[in-house]
């Protein structure tokens, strides 16, 4: 919580509910944490923008000399449109169209490809180009099974058996193979299962002289949990460290690049989810907070039964006791929790609902479903102002691509 009460009121009160706010000192301590992972060694990180699209976050990055990953065009058009200069942008695409492979190669991107058929889609757009291709080391790590991305049961990655037949992709298009990369999953909170993963993708570069680069991926978790201790970065990097070196010692090229590409651990802490009580009812013998936090403006609850942390902030500071509650939002399906049986102070109407933790798939996966606007998002800046950095929908933007 990096807001006090009064001020959650405020900013409230100043640009409605719901609304996600940002605090900029965080972020920043987030991508200075990334960039001392493993000091010892050439590395850089590249921000996976998919956590957090939002301009004013990706300009913060790169201002923090991070890099960017995209998986879609309109990432490539918005981490532009942020200033990142192309050769400083990895595109992967997994499964995509001949028309949005040539997007990213005349936007001037470093295209990683997924599998065999789309390093050939490659060759015949781009003969004698420069390419990256992705791995599946074989090692996969997450918080969920739907975000678990390496291993045997996932559809990314080249298996590292092919590597032969991508030497003769490669040869068949005189393609130049810059770099390898590999992402095993979203959230792990001890350094085993990454660091085994980029073993095993050491094992398959060594396979490959003159790369430019090694990217390791992302995943690097946060603490969702109230009292839950921190991935322990110092350990991580010191492991990561000793097999990077161990690579380096039989490895061609000694100024070869290792990037890490955290998503979650750049864009997640430093965001905090505000919005309202608007009823509060017992069912049945259960106590329901019914607030305007529906999960088109936070879906990680009910896509993954992910954990957020809850506070019920109360109006004008009175006091209250505790009680257990579940916290529901205002979609129009049972399934729409954001947090269930929670101990959170007795709520009443007028209070304010926080969620933590909410800067990293928090807006970038909020829809309209229900015809419900998308919120506001602010940020609070090094001088502790607060700014509009998107404005909430409005009825038009629901209608936008309608011929009326
Ligand atoms: N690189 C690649 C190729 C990825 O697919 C991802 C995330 C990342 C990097 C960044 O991973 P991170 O550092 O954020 O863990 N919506 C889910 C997470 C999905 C992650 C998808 N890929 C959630 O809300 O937990």
């Amino acid at each position: 919580m990096f807001l006090d009460n009064n001020r959650v009121f405020e900013l409230l009160e100043k640009y409605g509910s719901p609304l996600y706010v940002y605090d900029e000192k965080i972020l920043r301590q987030c991508c200075k944490d990334m960039h001392d992972l493993i000091p010892e060694q050439n590395l850089r990180v590249s921000y996976s923008v998919k956590a957090n699209t939002n301009l004013e976050i990706l300009k913060i990055a790169l201002d923090e000399d991070l890099d960017a990953d995209a998986m879609s065009p309109g990432e490539i058009y918005l981490e532009k449109l942020a200033g990142f200069p192309s050769n400083r942008i990895l595109y992967m695409g997994n499964n995509v169209s001949p028309e949005e492979m040539q997007y990213a190669i005349d936007a001037g991107a470093t295209v990683s490809v997924d599998s065999l058929s789309q390093l050939e889609t490659y060759g015949q757009l781009n003969p004698g180009g420069e390419v990256c291709v992705r791995f599946n080391p074989g090692v996969g790590a997450g918080h969920h099974e739907k975000v678990i991305t390496g291993g045997k049961r996932t559809k990314f990655g080249v298996q590292k058996e092919f590597v032969p037949e991508v030497k003769e992709i490669l040869k068949k298009y005189d393609l130049k193979l810059v770099g390898i990369n590999q992402h095993i999953g979203s959230l792990f909170m001890e350094p085993t299962p990454y660091v085994a993963g980029v073993k095993s993708l050491l094992e398959i570069a060594a396979q490959f002289p003159g790369l430019k680069f090694v990217d390791m991926g992302g995943g690097f978790g946060v603490p969702y949990h109230e009292g839950e201790g921190r991935l322990d970065l110092k350990e991580t990097g010191r492991q990561l460290n000793e097999v990077i070196s161990e690579f380096l010692k039989d490895y061609d090229n000694k100024d070869i690049v290792f990037k890490i590409e955290p998503g979650r651990y750049i864009a997640c802490e430093c965001s905090l989810l505000l919005g309202k009580v608007y009823s509060v009812k017992e069912n049945y013998e259960k106590t329901y907070v019914g607030t305007d936090l529906g999960f088109n403006v936070l879906m990680r609850p009910v896509m993954y039964d992910s954990y957020h942390a809850v506070e019920i902030v109360k109006k004008d500071n009175v006091d209250a006791p505790t009680e257990i509650a579940t916290i529901v939002g205002n979609i129009c399906e049972s399934g729409d929790i954001i947090a269930k049986d929670r101990e959170v102070k007795k709520a009443e109407i007028g209070d304010a609902c926080v969620i933590g933790n909410a800067g990293a798939y928090g807006y970038s996966m909020a829809s309209n479903y229900n015809c419900r606007l998308r919120p506001a998002e602010v940020l609070i800046d090094m001088d502790g102002n607060d700014r509009l950095i998107r404005r909430r929908d409005t009825f038009e933007d629901l209608v936008r691509g309608f011929n009326t």
